[in-house]
């Protein structure tokens, strides 16, 4: 079978790094979704000087991004661990027992501190919107809260742009979710509840109200992040922790709230906001009072920087 490179998608949260057969790949460059909207983008991304090209420069091209090395199997329980993890594509660097640590491309662990968590949750019921593989549930959880955790049920439900539907299917991106949360559940003997929602969709009449919701990185992924904000304001009785990337390019522009529209060269990045635009929404989704927590870097294995902002927003 003949080999094109191998080429790094981004969909739904997730880097796909992929091979294509010639022949499937001939397939892709001629469906109309490719002539219609990634063509006409590539040549724009690679004509621009002007700071707009995406993250990576264009979500077609560079490396995989590194993968931490698993740790060696000490005892017959790690190595049991390992193999019950193993196959599995794991967003979050978790810590397991026995020493054993899921191979993430998010590790949170360093940067828990800088999200304005209360050390003690005991008695708090928290939602998490998009656990992912469920880092912070499962931290919430640790700290004494009852947690229910939502996510989606396959890459396919993400907000895809209509155009880009064709290139998903054909592509073979889509994938079902919510595997490595079962498996560091089942393993760390964790009661969080994992519920199938898209935020969009999210009111009281599912889940009842929450002393905290937590949302993280998943903003810049949706369509509509202002109407994420506001469901989340209804299910809030106390404060939300928000902490999403925000665009470091557009803080020069003090009082204007500027958002970049990604959706040209990425493929699962629709915004990049300033944190004013952020923390303005936040107010317009009826927030009474939003607190700057903190700014940083994720720490990751993708490529690039990707800088954060948190805020605490009180209902
Ligand atoms: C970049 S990951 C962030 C994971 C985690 N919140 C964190 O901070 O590490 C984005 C997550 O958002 C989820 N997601 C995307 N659109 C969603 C939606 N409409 N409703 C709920 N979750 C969504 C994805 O499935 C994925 O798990």
């Amino acid at each position: 079978m003949a080999l094109v490179k191998e080429k790094r998608i981004r969909v739904g949260g997730l880097e796909f790094a992929i091979t294509m057969d010639a022949a499937r790949a001939e397939r892709l460059r001629k469906s109309p979704a490719y002539a219609r909207l990634i063509r006409p983008a590539l040549d724009r991304l690679q004509g621009a000087s002007n700071g707009h090209a995406g993250r990576n420069g264009t979500a077609w091209q560079g490396v995989p991004p590194r993968l931490p090395q698993m740790p060696a199997p000490a005892t017959p329980e790690a190595r049991a661990i390992l193999d019950r993890i193993a196959g599995v594509e794991w967003y979050h660097t978790i810590d397991l027992p026995h020493g054993v640590t899921t191979p993430g491309f998010v590790d949170h662990r360093s940067q828990r501190h800088l999200y304005g968590l209360p050390d003690d949750m005991r008695g708090m019921r928290v939602l998490e919107v998009a656990c992912f593989d469920g880092f912070w549930s499962f931290e919430f959880e640790r700290r004494g809260a009852e947690v229910v955790a939502i996510d989606l049920a396959s890459t396919a439900q993400t907000d895809i742009p209509r155009n880009w539907m064709d290139v998903f299917y054909s592509g073979g991106f889509d994938k079902p979710k919510g595997e490595g949360f079962r498996i560091a559940k089942e393993l760390l003997g964790s009661k969080v509840r994992r519920e199938v929602l898209s935020v969009h969709d999210l009111g009281p009449e599912h889940f009842g109200e929450f002393d905290m919701a937590f949302c993280s990185d998943v903003l810049l992924h949706l369509r509509d992040p202002l109407r994420a904000m506001e469901n989340i304001w209804r299910v809030t009785k106390q404060f939300a922790i928000f902490a999403d990337v925000y665009n470091p390019e557009l803080e020069a522009f003090k009082n204007k709230a500027l958002t970049e529209f990604c959706m040209v060269g990425e493929t699962d990045v629709w915004w990049r906001p300033s944190s004013t635009t952020l923390y303005l929404m936040l107010h317009v989704a009826r927030f009474s009072r939003v607190e700057e927590v903190s700014r940083f870097k994720l720490n990751s294995h993708f490529e690039g920087e990707i800088p954060k902002v948190v805020y605490k927003a009180y209902h």
